[in-house]
């Protein structure tokens, strides 16, 4: 135990490369693709003159080979049913990058024209699939024992990370008899029923079983003989007997392939949850992976994975290149233009260019809690320091609840951490297991990344020599260190052209631009104006639709905002007042009606209308009945009277709905009430002058009731559920809806849009929990923290 007490100070240092911004996810479309499938066609066309035995022979000879690789054959087995859903899926996702070769096998009659797929003669689809699984390794042999040198016996719902499986079988020799799999022995109700002597084993078919060439070699004359003397309806007992009888060789008895090749126990919702597991990260093939949907979400995560390995793997080139060019006596500030002798730069691309591999002196920092260098005591990064609650000096309420954002980042640091500490577990002979982080700091360095120091308590398992268990704990130091920016060029279609910014007009110009911003990033440069209201490209109406019920005084503020920014600025907009005629406050119905016939007077050009409307206030029907006037193809925005907004908001709308596609929620910053500000800015405008920090308001990041979207996204989403009563629901009932459907939601902070100070009313007949949280509501939306606290320190005696 001391020795590993002395240990724990070692620092453990992770890379991780982070990514701003969006990245582009690139498909690889292999070319031999299409020529597979054509030959395939052809094989298929005439099938009906040419015998069974010619058809697979052009199989074989066919172009199938994913890579010019002999490493490895894949036989999958599949059935008739699943040819076009599971056999597809996994033709186009991992069985493309077999290093080798991939057939899938079925029943007699399957057929596809775009895998290559065999119906094996006399074959029917029953379970269990022994006669397929036996017959599929005798074809496997006939007709490829000398070109391969692994054979892989795969399902249909397996996933295979092929470069890892790569990897294992290249360090295996394959000229022994091999029988790599999951060893099982049975349940404990099988037990004894499986007809299994005591050491014997067989490898488990669902992960996958892999037979060495010379193994298939001993069994392949032996098949029928095995086929003929099953003992149980077990497929994969009996090839394990049929192997262990004739190649003379068990399935691996390992520990580790529980690991490698991981089954999960939970059928159907195996791997259709949380990826980010341990088992997955760790696993080189997976199963069951039972739908479609699910092999290609698991395919998208590995791929992710893969990027993020090779981010890392370039970081890590960046700081050689670096710590090897000091040695040459050049700095870091110097990278960029060095040569490496006379005339050959060391970095050939300048930033800006195509091939521009980022900045070498932000990116070839060395790894160290000092490469963040303070320029003056205001610029000392902090520590917030984590334990069961996050303390943090930025609120003014310093101890709060870990959010989620951190959670996941420190999940995800502490696997990594872990998988570290184990990678040679093997070897030494010993395992360690986390159990929990006693606590912890962190800090965002803004220019490299995220610093985290860790207090770990693990358990420390030693299984060879000297068995023990202890916990211990390990300090470990992270950095996190941001890769570089990245920016995503998105090629606008016809129907969404209103959003185009002029300056992208042809493509040319476009790029042009792009290469701009990303030369003006390089150089530390402000970015060039791409949206910018006074521009005319803006040829799309934004239709208002503002629910009224009272509240004269401030829709006058409101008819003031959209006076000023809407009509006198000629924007491209028409407002639909949904009024409703409250007997109760009939005099502001009367005095808001006579406003908007006013305005209409003032600007018979300006598109303002009214509907009026004879019942109980519902926010969500008044948006019901605004939206019924209005064409398909119109964009609508929802809005509240107490919001004020401004040009640059009109403009975030246009840009970012869009019509089938993408739905806008903006997050409106909401004001406290005016009592605890100070009232410097004019409501009807917003100027500079309003501080949108937390003394003086707040972002509602709960709010879905100020939305644009087009009419029949609108109606295809099913609108608004009119049948909720009360206040303020039906927004969340329709956001869930768009969540639910295919539609893109933009949901982000709008300074744009605010949303002035108005007193939330509780009725006192609301049952208790709802009482509760209207005045909690109440109380929330009141004043900063800052300002109710004083407030309190004041007025303390009264509160006794
Ligand atoms: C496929 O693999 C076989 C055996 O290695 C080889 O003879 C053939 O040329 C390969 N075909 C292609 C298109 O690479
Ligand atoms: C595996 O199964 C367990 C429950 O049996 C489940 O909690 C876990 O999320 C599953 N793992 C994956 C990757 O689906
Ligand atoms: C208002 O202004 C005064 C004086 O400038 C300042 O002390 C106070 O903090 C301000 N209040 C808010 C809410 O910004
Ligand atoms: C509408 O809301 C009511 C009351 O909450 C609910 O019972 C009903 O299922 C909802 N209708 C739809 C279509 O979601």
């Amino acid at each position: 135990m001391s020795r590993i007490m002395a240990r724990k100070r070692k620092v453990v240092n992770i890379f991780l490369g982070a990514i701003i911004g969006v990245l582009i996810t690139t498909v690889f479309k292999r070319n031999t693709e299409t020529s597979i499938n054509s030959e395939i066609c052809e094989a298929r066309t005439d099938v009906n003159l040419k015998t069974t035995y010619e058809h697979l022979e052009s199989i074989k000879n066919s172009a199938i080979n994913n890579s010019n690789n002999n490493l490895l054959f894949v036989g999958v087995m599949t059935a008739a049913k699943y040819v076009n859903s599971r056999a597809k899926t996994v033709y186009k996702t991992w069985g493309k990058n077999v290093p080798g070769k991939i057939i899938f096998f079925s029943s007699e009659f399957s057929y596809s024209n775009e895998i290559p797929l065999i119906g094996l003669p006399g074959i029917d689809d029953s379970y269990p699939p022994q006669r397929k699984s036996f017959t599929m390794l005798k074809h496997m042999h006939d007709n490829y024992i000398d070109r391969y040198e692994w054979f892989l016996r795969a399902d249909d719902d397996v996933y295979v990370r092929t470069d890892r499986l790569e990897a294992l079988l290249r360090s295996v020799d394959s000229r022994k008899p091999w029988f790599i799999g999951q060893t099982g022995r049975g349940n404990n109700d099988e037990f004894g029923l499986l007809s299994l002597e005591e050491n014997e084993n067989f490898c488990m078919g669902g992960p996958g079983v892999i037979l060495s060439r010379e193994t298939l070699r001993r069994i392949a004359p032996h098949i029928d003989k095995c086929l003929g003397n099953l003992y149980t309806t077990h497929e994969d007992v009996e090839l394990g007997r049929c192997v262990r009888k004739y190649a003379g060789v068990p399935c691996t008895w390992s520990y580790e392939m529980q690991v490698i090749l991981y089954h999960n126990q939970s059928g159907d919702a195996a791997f259709a949850g949380d990826l980010k597991q341990k088992e997955v990260h760790r696993a080189i093939t997976m199963h069951p992976v039972k739908h479609p949907q699910h092999m290609y979400r698991l395919h998208n995560y590995v791929k992710g994975l893969t990027i993020q390995e090779k981010q890392q793997e370039c970081i890590g080139l960046h700081r050689d290149i670096s710590s090897s060019m000091s040695y040459l006596g050049v700095q870091s500030d110097q990278l960029l233009t060095a040569e490496l002798i006379a005339d050959v730069a060391l970095y050939p691309e300048p930033s800006g260019s195509e091939n521009y591999l980022g900045d070498p002196e932000l990116l070839g920092t060395p790894v160290s809690l000092n490469r963040f260098q303070y320029k003056d005591l205001e610029g000392v990064l902090d520590w917030e320091l984590i334990s069961k609650s996050l303390y943090s000096y930025k609120d003014l309420n310093p101890r709060k609840r870990i959010g989620s954002a951190l959670k996941e980042g420190l999940t995800d640091i502490v696997r990594e951490v872990m998988e570290l500490i184990n990678l040679y577990s093997k070897q030494r002979g010993r395992i360690i297991d986390f159990k929990e982080i006693l606590y912890g700091y962190w800090r965002l360095d803004p220019l490299h990344g995220v610093d985290l120091i860790l207090d770990m308590s693990l358990t420390y398992k030693k299984y060879r020599g000297h068995k023990m268990t202890v916990p211990v704990r390990r300090h470990a130091y992270i950095q996190q260190t941001f890769a570089d920016t990245k920016i995503r060029e998105v090629i606008l279609n016809e129907e969404e052209s209103f959003s185009k910014p002029k300056i992208s007009d042809g493509s040319l110009q476009q790029k042009t631009f792009i290469n701009d911003v990303i030369a003006r990033i390089g150089e530390n440069l402000p970015l060039p104006v791409v949206f910018n209201s006074k521009t005319n490209m803006n040829n799309k109406y934004i239709n208002f639709i503002l629910p009224l019920s009272g509240r004269y005084e401030t829709f006058k503020r409101f008819m003031k905002t959209y006076e000023n920014i809407c009509i006198i600025e000629q924007e491209l907009t028409r407002l639909l007042v949904v009024l409703y005629r409250n007997e109760d406050i009939l005099e502001d119905f009367s005095r808001s009606l006579d406003l908007v016939k006013l305005i209409q007077k003032k600007y018979p050009q300006s598109e303002i209308t009214y509907k009026i409307i004879d019942e109980t206030f519902s926010r969500g029907k008044a948006l019901q009945h605004g939206a019924d006037i209005y064409r398909n193809n119109d964009l609508l925005f929802f809005i509240d009277v107490d919001i004020v907004f401004n040009h640059k908001s009109l403009l975030r709308i246009r840009h970012n709905t869009i019509q089938h596609k993408q739905i806008y929620f903006p997050i409106v910053y909401s004001l406290y009430n005016s009592r605890f500000l100070n009232k410097s800015f004019e409501y009807t405008s917003l100027n500079n002058e309003l501080n949108l920090d937390n003394r003086n308001g707040f972002w509602r990041q709960f709010g879905f009731g100020i939305a644009s979207m087009y009419k029949n996204d609108f109606e295809d989403l099913g609108g608004f559920n009119t049948s909720i009563a009360g206040w303020g629901l039906e927004d969340v009932a329709f956001y869930d809806n768009v969540i639910k459907s295919s539609m893109k939601i933009i949901r982000s902070v709008d300074p744009g849009l605010v949303h002035v100070y108005h007193p939330v009313e509780c009725d006192t007949n609301l049952v208790q929990a709802q009482k509760d949280m209207c005045i909690g509501t109440k109380a929330n939306i009141l004043g900063s923290l800052y300002d109710l606290q004083n407030l309190y320190k004041k007025y303390k005696y009264l509160f006794r």
